[in-house]
């Protein structure tokens, strides 16, 4: 699914794009990304176009809310790239991989397969398969004893938990959406 708002095909911010329209217009349709059915492009996500492949999001991949993946990046099948994430030109985030809130992930670099980039980092280095880096410049975490459950479950069973149970009116949200919708 790809949300209306988010913007696939932009062309690449290059210094030689920006300053000739006919170069942008060209890159954006040449190199054009491919997204694959199964992958989920959330709100004001930005894709570029590719300059000299496409820019590819494979099967099952996340890309949540204003994220952006840079021109001739991939994203592999079951990557989540987390809400913020900034994913630099030529990057390659490997099948599993997840970037976390805000993370950046500098041009070139490679996340390993099933690696996690905790939020807020900047990857200035390949990170290896399965390992958790962190921080700026990001550096691997020591291994030590993580709840087994992903991170981001972690965090919504505890919101979960502390919520006030109630019964869900979906009649008054599906009344209000109909009263809002365009
Ligand atoms: C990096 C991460 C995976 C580590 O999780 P964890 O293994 O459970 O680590 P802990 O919370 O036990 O923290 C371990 C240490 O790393 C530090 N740390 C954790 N996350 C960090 C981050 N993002 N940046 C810098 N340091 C971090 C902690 O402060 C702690 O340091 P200390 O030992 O000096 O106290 C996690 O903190 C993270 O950033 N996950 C991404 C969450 C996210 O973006 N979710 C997206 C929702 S869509």
């Amino acid at each position: 699914m790809i949300h209306p708002s988010a913007m696939v095909g932009e062309p690449p911010e290059t210094r030689e794009v920006l300053r000739d329209p006919a170069a942008a217009e060209r890159a954006a349709g040449r190199w054009f990304p491919r997204i694959a059915g199964s992958a989920h492009v959330g709100p004001f996500v930005t894709v570029d176009s590719g300059t000299w492949r496409h820019t590819s999001v494979c099967d099952g991949a996340l890309l949540l809310a204003h994220s952006h993946v840079g021109h001739d990046a991939l994203i592999g099948r079951d990557a989540e790239i987390c809400t913020g994430a900034v994913i630099g030109g030529h990057a390659e985030i490997q099948a599993g991989a997840k970037v976390g809130l805000n993370a950046t992930v500098l041009p070139f670099r490679i996340v390993g397969r099933g690696a996690v980039v905790g939020a807020g980092a900047v990857v200035t280095k390949n990170v290896p398969a399965g390992e958790v880096w962190a921080g700026n410049p990001a550096r691997k975490l020591e291994d030590h004893e993580r709840d087994p459950r992903p991170h981001t479950e972690r965090g919504i069973l505890a919101a979960v938990e502390t919520m006030p149970t109630r019964e869900f009116d979906h009649d008054a949200v599906r009344e209000a959406w109909e009263a809002i919708r365009p």
